[in-house]
């Protein structure tokens, strides 16, 4: 499996900070030149250009919920591909969404695709903390998709990063309760969760 990330913001860097720790490679890409910044986090983040980076098996999404039309549209076709759905809608008024899970409205920007929601239930300072809590436990990171085996793929990366994956199921069932809706967050958005094994 090869792996990507589209923005190095705020959650993008505690995301791309993860890998950088189990030495996984990881192709990073945004608007401008990441050479820099992804130099400052790790060795086994590799600068690209936003076309090559989307060339990986999975591509994880840390952009404005706005944008990703934008990167959709950078692909004709995502078949065979997993997009990390790692946004939050929040503000975006439920209509502009047609009355969906922000993931499945976002879905529609990347036909073909294998759509995960995860790593974006924690606020960025908090998922930053690492996978291990000051317990010792391991911290929780939720998953919902409408595809199994995707699931389990993005779970198993969680698991390799060294977080719990805990699967929430489909994204108009489970996952809603990690859908940010208008201006209310759901349920177990900001829940900093661990398991002890
Ligand atoms: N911050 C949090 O605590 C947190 C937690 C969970 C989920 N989230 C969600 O994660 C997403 C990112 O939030 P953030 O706080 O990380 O934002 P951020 O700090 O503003 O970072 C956004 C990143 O996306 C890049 N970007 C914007 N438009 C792009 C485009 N068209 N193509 C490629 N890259 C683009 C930006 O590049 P430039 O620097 O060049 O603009 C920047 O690297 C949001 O949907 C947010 O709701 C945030």
């Amino acid at each position: 499996m090869s792996y990507a990330i589209i923005g190095l913001g705020k959650i993008g860097t505690a995301i791309a900070q993860a890998f950088a720790h189990r030495d996984i490679e990881l192709a990073v890409a945004g608007r401008r030149p990441l050479d820099a910044r992804a130099k400052q986090i790790g060795s086994s983040l590799v600068p690209r250009q936003l076309e090559d980076a989307i060339e990986a098996d999975v591509v994880i999404l840390a952009i404005p919920f706005a944008m990703h039309g934008e990167i959709g549209r950078a692909l004709e076709n995502w078949q065979g591909k997993i997009v990390v759905d790692a946004t939050n809608a929040f503000g975006v008024p439920p209509e502009e969404l047609g009355g969906l899970p922000s993931t499945a409205a976002l879905a529609r920007s990347f036909p073909g695709a294998k759509v995960v929601k995860a790593f974006n239930h924690l606020p960025a300072e908090v998922l930053a903390q690492g996978p291990t809590t000051h317990h010792g436990a391991r911290r929780v990171v939720f998953i919902s998709s409408d595809d199994e085996a995707a699931s389990d793929s993005v779970a198993a990366l969680v698991d390799r990063l060294g977080f719990a994956p805990v699967a929430l199921g489909k994204i108009d069932e489970g996952g809603r309760l990690i859908q940010a809706r208008g201006n209310t967050w759901a349920q177990l958005i900001f829940q900093d969760l661990a398991r002890f094994d």
